[in-house]
């Protein structure tokens, strides 16, 4: 019998923010990303008999090593997906990131949307029931970590209240690439940054402000105004960044190396009157999605910065 699963996630960004959540991770406004299975989590699970609990282990070749607190989040998570499904036996659990993690490159929404698959493949074929559906397990793997919701949905993700699936825009393909000013760990977990930012006087219409950039947002990249898309973009990471800055007590990730690449994508802008989405989660590194018809500008960008940092896409 097998008893060895494996599955993979792709890391997403939002274009449009998940940031303040009610209880259960339901995203107090309604957002929009872009997966890419070039950074990607694997988890591997095997059946174990003689145990009595799920563990977590490196990798086999892999040098990921997680917390004791990432870990127990980690297998707190499997516990609900496994009771979810009323099943009783252990697993070792393994992972590994092909990115660096915890530095704002969605590392928890790739590897909690990977267990998640990995766990229901396993229980699945142990108790000989059919694979649950993808929106069934979008669902459960937002109770681990919200964004990794929108994980599952390829290449573009919407999650609004309880509800996230795919969403098309024909005729728009993208290159993502992160511009790596950084790659230590955050002080300040986006758990964290979710509960924090109720206390900043803008949270009270941040809901308002999503929804409306979200739907201006969806129509502009199906009519392809490009330029009004990339105004949306970085006034929602701007406002979830406002949020951070200022809560109380006030926090942030934006650094100097980050303003420096943000100030170049602006003038780069308003020379050409064209160029990529800019988009931060909570970290300092820079995330810029290009359409496939912008070579000449995505080579011109990207090798300006890789003189400096680390391009990863
Ligand atoms: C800034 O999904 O990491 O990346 O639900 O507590 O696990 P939890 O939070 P998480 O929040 C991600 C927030 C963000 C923006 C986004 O991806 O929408």
């Amino acid at each position: 019998m097998n008893n060895l699963w494996q599955a993979e996630a792709p890391a997403n960004i939002a274009l449009i923010k998940y940031m303040g959540k009610l209880p259960g991770n339901i995203a107090t406004n309604p957002s929009l990303s872009f997966s890419n299975i070039n950074f990607k989590t694997e988890v591997k699970l095997e059946l174990r008999c003689e145990d009595k609990k799920d563990i977590w282990m490196p990798w086999e070749d892999s040098g990921d090593l997680l917390s004791e607190k990432e870990s127990d989040r980690f297998l707190q998570h499997l516990g609900f997906i496994k009771n979810h499904y009323k099943f009783n036996g252990f697993f070792i659990v393994r992972s590994r990131n092909n990115f660096p993690s915890g530095c704002g490159l969605a590392s928890s929404a790739s590897s909690f949307a990977a267990l998640t698959m990995a766990a229901a493949q396993a229980i699945s074929s142990l108790k000989q029931t059919p694979p649950p559906p993808v929106k069934e397990l979008a669902s459960l793997s937002r109770h681990g970590s919200g964004s990794s919701c929108r994980s599952f949905f390829m290449p573009w993700g919407f999650w609004d209240g309880v509800d996230s699936g795919p969403i098309s825009f024909p005729g728009i393909e993208i290159n993502h690439f992160v511009v790596t000013v950084s790659s230590s760990k955050k002080d300040i977990s986006s758990t964290e940054a979710h509960k924090t930012v109720r206390t900043s006087d803008l949270f009270v219409g941040r809901e308002r402000r999503a929804e409306k950039r979200l739907k201006e947002l969806m129509s502009s990249m199906s009519t392809g105004d490009w330029r009004l898309c990339y105004n949306l973009v970085w006034a929602d990471f701007w406002d979830m960044h406002a949020l951070f800055e200022t809560s109380n007590p006030s926090f942030g990730y934006i650094s100097d190396d980050s303003m420096f690449v943000l100030r170049v994508v602006r003038s780069y802008w308003e020379k050409h009157n064209d160029g990529p989405l800019v988009t931060m989660d909570a970290g300092p590194n820079v995330h810029l999605l290009f359409r496939r018809d912008q070579t000449l500008h995505q080579n011109e960008l990207l090798n300006f910065f890789r003189e400096k940092y680390l391009v990863l896409g």
